[in-house]
Order: structure tokens, then C-alpha cells, then sequence
């Protein structure tokens, strides 16, 4: 079929789709929404079976609803309607939710339903249940609908009449009002449903220390507790704020934006109240804690299963600043003290890493040297890996990876990635060469044309294209929240299987004949010396399109082409 793919924004669930559906054999081509003229020309050249929108904050035109069949995602099972579908379930503390894809018609979600998904909302923030729970179900609705508009003879359900034996529900838009928290009454349970109802976006927005401020993420504390309201630590870059009978840990703050004041965009919490901070106690938790320790929330821990070690890490966005790398580094060198003959990397729920952070390197007083501090910082925790040549590595890829976060994941032996997983193996969208050994790792795993058809096309790979082409080693056909626990299983097996210490002996002699081939440094090097032209030169697109991802505005016009 030709597919025509709508969305307000090439988001992962549309990424999803489009990689899965042109793995189906379909035909799809991708439109921005927003631009009613633009996109009757792309219906009139493209002619399309029917219009797919995963994901839209505008309504569809009449002329083209009228012609064509659109299928609109939904984001709650049949009979919700609103555009906070998602945000309230999880506000109300909802488990068990679903997906509808339904037609478009002049009322908004009122149209006959092709298909629906139930899926799960365990307590996670939003962003991250729609690119997991929420993209499972929509991606399979999607295409059960799809295949049923193929067929040529299924009959939608209309939301009326006999057939139809669900209550209809419209919901309004969540506003701020009703998002805010109380920290003198809330409970944290309330304050937590709160804070994940609004991750990523738009955040709650709140007052501390003496300014407005939305707040991003929200994680439980287990012990600490002090008046409500108030700040009383801080962790890995995070503040901890108690509550009416206990305390969270917020990891990222953004500025409420001043009349005609500058754009404002998420930091980690501590780097955004920068000197409003009060002196506060970090409340490091330990790496490796001991049987039955609660240390809470930490962005990275390390435990043991037998022969694995499994380094975890989850940073929001899967944004890598110059300082989570270096305590990445810091915990993978504990990791590699530990007695153990395979090493699990990730294998958290969500993103693996999509490379250096970029709205750190964007708030620096020196974007340029932020952004070298940050790619070398990258560097060294991937040569790390690279030089492992003691034990079995394994990437564990629970969600998506991109750029240079796809690139830390193929210095591993084995990359393996969970079925849903969306792959960007490229940098050139940010106007980058990249960096993190990726001359060396890609080519090694695809073949050197594959390799150039990745990078130059710049086109998002599912985890079943990735398994094809030799990207990834396996995928898991498991939910998110099952994820880690198989990945930790299926590295059991590898570390008995008698086939392991070989492997290791083997690695050693391959590393050493590529190191005498060409030495890691000369590749570090040579993708280095133009990552620098491009950081150091101003007018390099580099900085307009990070500008324009960090700020969410569209990119420049013609500044892709010169990538
Ligand atoms: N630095 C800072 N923030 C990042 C980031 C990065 N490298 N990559 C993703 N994020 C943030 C996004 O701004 C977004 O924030 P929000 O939730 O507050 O809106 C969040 O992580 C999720 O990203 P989003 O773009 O909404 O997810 P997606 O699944 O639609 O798209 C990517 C995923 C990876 C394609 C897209 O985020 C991207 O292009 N990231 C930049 C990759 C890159 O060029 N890295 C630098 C070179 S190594």
C-alpha cells in the first residue's frame, strides 16, 4: 500500500512505524502536519491508500478527510477522546489503558474505530510509557488497521448505535492549574502522579528558590525527609524535595519563560538553579548496594547475577553530558574490577543513550569547548569498552538509541535490543561528522556500504532491519517491562556456555591484529579533526540545528543540505 505518514513531529512512534511499515513492503513517504496546502499537494502527487497520523496537534483538512481514508493514533482506548488522553490516566493513576486507531472526521475522535490495543501504564513517566507501552499497542493497532483497510471489505465501528458498547468520555485539555502540586498536603504517591503525568513535557510548573520553574521527572526517595516543600539533597545532578510524608527526586528543572525574556529549555536540576541552589548535602548512592539496601533513585547501579555484571544507567532524554560519561567511565572501570566474565550494559526500560547532551552543551558559556569536553568525555568511555578485552561486553538495549549513543553501544561484543526498538545510527541531522569510534565500529558490524547508506540516508532502523543488515546481534520480543530481566537471563547462558572463554581468548587476538592494523587512536583522531572544524567554526550548521533541537523550532531552511 502507499502510506501516507502525518505527524506534527518525526517522533519515535513515528519513526517506529515508518521503519516497521516499509519493512512490511508498504510504501511511505512522511509529511510534517501544519501546512494544509502542502500537504493536498503531497495527497495529490503521492497519491496515497490512506493517511496514517501517529501523532497530531492539528486537525486534518476537511478536503482531504472527505477524499482519502485517515486513520488517526489515539492514545486511549475506544471511546476516550481529548488531547490529554495520556497525561490524565496516568494523573488519575490508571494501570490499564489502550490505543485506538480510529478515521478522521470533523469531530475530533469521534470517528468509526479500525482497531484497538489495551495496553499497561506501569508507574513510569509519560514520555517514556508512550515510546514503550503506548508504542507497542499503537504500532500494532496501526497496523491491524492498515491491514484491514488492505483488505478492502472490514467495516470500522462507528462510536453509536448497536454495535457500540463502550461509554464516550471527552476529556479537556490538562492545563497547569490542574497539574499542580501542593507540597503541604500531597502525598508523595499524589506528587509522583503528578510529576510522571508531566514528563518530559510540559512539566509541573512550581516555585523554588525564589522563581517559577516546571519541574521534569520525579522518582521516589526512600529515607530522607525534612519540612514539606523543601529542598534536602542533592544527587547525581537531581534535587530531593520532600513532601507531606516523604520526598522525591526531581533530575531536571526549566525556567518558567519572562515576558520577552530568552527561550528557556530543560537542565539537570542542579546546573539549572545553578548559584539559587542553598548548600545542600549530596546524598551519593552507593554503586553496588548490599543485599536489602534501599539506597532509591541513582541514574546508574551495577549488580551481580553469578558470572554478569549488570551496569544499568537511564539519563533523561538518554542525554549524555560530559559528567554523566565521565561517571559512566567511573562506575564501567568498577565494573571491570568485578569477577565476572560478561558485562551487561544498559538494559533498562527507554532510551540507551542519543549521544552528547545538547542542552547542556547549549546552556555552556562556551558551546564549542562544552561540546569538545563532552564528545571526548564520550571518547574515553568508548575506548574503554572498546579496550575490554577480559570479558564478554553486551549492549542491552531496552528503547531507542541514536548518533553517538547508538555508536557507544557497538563498541560492545553483542548489541541485542528489545523488538520495539528504534535505531539512528547516524549524525548527520545535527550536522556532525560523530565521533565515539564509530569509523572503526560500523563498517566492522554492516560492511563499509552499508555503513555509508546509514549515515548518509540518516533514516530511523527498526530492531527487525537492524537484526537483518547485522546492526544488532538479537532482539527481544518482550514487553519494556520484561526487558531487563531477560536480557540478564539471556547473559546467564552466555557466561556457561562453553563457547564464552574461547570468545574471550579469540577477542583479545582480534583486538590486538585491528590495533596493529590501525590503532584506535588513529581513528579517534581522524574523526576528532573534523568534529573540531565543526565545533570551533561558528558558522558550521552544527550550532543552528542544535539551537533549533534544544529550543524545538523547526530546523532552518537549506542548513540540512549543507550537512
Ligand atoms: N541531548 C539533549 N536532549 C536530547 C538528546 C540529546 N542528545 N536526544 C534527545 N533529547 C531529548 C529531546 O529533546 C526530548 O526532550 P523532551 O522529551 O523534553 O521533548 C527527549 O530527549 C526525547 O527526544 P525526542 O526527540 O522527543 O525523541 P524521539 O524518539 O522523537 O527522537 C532522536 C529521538 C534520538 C531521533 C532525537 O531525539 C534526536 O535526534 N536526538 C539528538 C541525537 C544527536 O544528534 N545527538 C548528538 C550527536 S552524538
Amino acid at each position: 500500500m502507499r502510506i501516507l505518514l502525518l505527524a506534527s513531529a518525526f517522533n519515535s512512534l513515528s519513526q517506529r512505524l515508518h521503519a516497521e511499515l516499509r519493512d512490511r513492503r508498504h510504501q511511505v513517504e512522511f509529511q510534517l502536519a501544519g501546512d494544509d496546502e502542502e500537504l493536498s499537494a503531497t495527497v495529490a502527487r503521492f497519491r496515497p491508500d490512506v493517511l496514517l497520523a501517529p501523532m497530531l496537534r492539528t486537525a486534518i483538512p476537511q478536503e482531504v478527510w472527505s477524499e482519502l481514508t485517515c486513520l488517526i493514533v489515539h492514545p486511549g482506548p475506544p471511546g476516550d477522546r481529548g488531547p490529554s488522553s495520556l497525561d490524565r490516566a496516568i494523573q488519575d493513576g490508571r494501570t490499564e489503558w489502550g490505543v485506538t486507531v480510529l478515521q478522521a472526521e470533523a469531530e475530533m475522535d469521534a470517528g468509526p474505530v479500525w482497531a484497538a490495543e489495551p495496553c499497561g501504564l506501569p508507574e513510569h513517566g509519560k514520555s517514556d510509557l508512550y515510546r514503550n507501552e503506548v508504542s507497542d499497542a499503537a504500532v500494532a493497532a496501526a497496523l491491524l488497521a492498515v491491514e484491514r483497510v488492505a483488505s478492502g471489505t472490514y467495516v470500522p465501528q462507528p462510536q453509536h448505535g448497536p454495535g457500540w458498547r463502550r461509554t464516550v468520555r471527552t476529556r479537556p485539555f490538562l492545563r497547569q492549574h490542574d497539574r499542580r502540586i501542593d507540597w503541604a498536603a500531597d502525598p508523595t504517591e499524589t506528587v509522583l502522579r503528578r510529576l510522571r503525568a508531566a514528563d518530559s513535557q510540559p512539566g509541573v510548573l512550581d516555585e523554588l528558590c525564589g522563581g517559577e520553574w516546571f519541574l521534569h521527572g520525579g522518582h521516589r526517595e526512600p529515607l530522607l525527609r525534612g519540612r514539606p516543600g523543601e529542598l534536602l539533597a542533592t544527587r547525581a545532578g537531581a534535587v530531593c524535595r520532600a513532601t507531606s510524608d516523604g520526598a522525591v527526586w526531581i533530575p531536571e528543572l526549566r525556567r518558567r519563560r519572562t515576558p520577552g525574556g530568552p527561550a528557556t529549555f530543560k537542565l539537570p536540576a542542579v546546573t539549572a538553579l545553578g548559584a539559587l541552589l542553598p548548600p545542600l548535602p549530596e546524598a551519593l548512592a552507593p554503586l553496588m548496594p548490599d543485599e536489602g539496601e534501599r539506597p532509591g533513585w541513582s541514574d546508574i547501579g551495577y549488580r551481580e547475577d553469578g558470572p554478569v555484571g549488570l551496569l544499568r544507567f537511564a539519563f533523561p532524554g538518554g542525554a549524555m553530558s560530559t559528567e554523566h560519561c565521565r561517571r559512566l567511565l567511573a562506575a564501567y572501570r568498577f565494573a571491570l574490577g568485578r569477577p565476572t566474565s560478561v558485562l551487561v550494559l544498559g538494559g533498562g526500560r527507554d532510551f540507551f543513550s542519543n549521544g552528547i547532551h545538547l542542552n547542556v552543551i547549549e546552556a555552556a558559556q562556551d558551546p564549542a569547548a562544552e561540546s569538545w569536553a563532552n564528545i571526548t568525555a564520550m571518547d574515553d568511555l568508548v575506548a574503554e569498552v572498546l579496550a575490554t578485552t577480559d570479558r564478554l561486553v553486551v549492549s542491552a538495549l531496552g528503547g531507542n538509541a541514536a548518533a553517538g549513543g547508538m555508536m557507544l553501544a557497538l563498541a560492545a561484543d553483542e548489541v541485542w535490543c528489545r523488538a520495539g526498538s528504534v535505531l539512528n545510527p547516524h549524525y548527520r541531522l545535527m550536522g556532525l561528522y560523530g565521533s565515539e569510534y564509530w569509523t572503526y565500529t560500523l563498517p566492522r558490524r554492516v560492511g563499509a556500504a552499508e555503513a555509508g547508506r546509514l549515515t548518509e540516508q540518516a533514516l530511523p532502523v527498526s530492531a527487525a532491519a537492524a537484526e537483518r543488515i547485522g546492526l544488532v546481534d538479537r532482539v527481544l520480543d518482550c514487553g519494556p517491562g520484561e526487558f531487563g530481566a531477560n536480557a540478564a537471563h539471556l547473559a546467564g547462558l552466555l557466561a556457561a556456555s562453553p563457547a564464552a572463554q574461547q570468545r574471550i581468548a579469540a577477542k583479545k587476538a582480534v583486538r590486538e591484529a585491528d590495533e596493529r592494523a590501525k590503532p584506535l587512536a588513529a581513528y579517534r583522531e581522524e574523526e576528532l579533526a573534523v568534529m573540531r572544524r565543526q565545533f570551533f567554526t561558528p558558522e558550521s550548521p552544527y550550532h543552528a540545528l542544535r539551537s533549533a533541537f534544544v529550543h524545538k523550532r523547526p530546523v532552518p531552511a537549506g542548513l540540512l543540505a549543507r550537512t
